[in-house]
């Protein structure tokens, strides 16, 4: 091992050793965890735009990778918050995601679902900082809480629009045109 590194490894461990690393080891894979769901969302909402572009609702796509890239910022924001509390970041492999759909009705379903899921893991991540008294993440996870909100919120309206126009092309592309603004 260069000297630089061992040197550096030496001083985390000490680091970690006098009980500097401030948060838990179950914490730190919980949020390690969570790193690695928020880029499979974003892995999933550029699979979902990589569809709908094949079935030219390019304004569809276009909210889709506005949420992809929200999505990344989600993952580097616990990353950067386990860095700041001397934990280590650990990147596992992300799940390939699934590649085709039958409908934008079809693909919304499933965002709102998915927005649920992760709603519900975010809320599992608050019961551990609880259960660990980790203040400091309880606080960092409330910003996740109000997002997951505006998340299932904003998933379940393009859904219900899509419900209410159904198959009626016309009134499928003016929610198109309306989404493709999304910035
Ligand atoms: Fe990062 Fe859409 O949850």
């Amino acid at each position: 091992m260069p000297r630089y590194e061992s040197i550096i490894n030496k001083k985390t461990n000490e680091r970690c050793n006098r009980g500097y690393k401030m948060i838990s080891k179950t914490m730190e894979e919980a949020l390690n965890r969570q790193v690695n769901r928020e880029f499979f969302s974003e892995y999933l909402y550029l699979s979902m735009a990589a569809y709908l572009e094949t079935i030219s609702l390019r304004g569809f796509a276009k909210w889709m990778r506005v949420q992809a890239r929200e999505e990344r910022s989600h993952a580097l924001k616990i990353f950067e918050y386990i860095v700041a509390r001397g934990g280590k970041v650990t990147l596992g492999a992300i799940e390939a995601p699934k590649a085709k759909w039958t409908s934008a009705g079809k693909v919304f379903e499933e965002v709102y679902a998915h927005e649920q899921k992760v709603s519900g893991m975010i809320n599992a991540i608050v019961d551990l900082a609880i259960k660990e008294k980790d203040h400091a993440t309880f606080e960092m996870l409330q910003w996740f809480v109000k997002e997951q909100v505006e998340e299932e919120e904003q998933a379940l309206e393009v859904l219900n629009q899509v419900r209410i126009v159904g198959d009626i092309i016309g009134h499928l592309f003016y929610i198109d045109h309306y989404l493709g603004k999304r910035e």
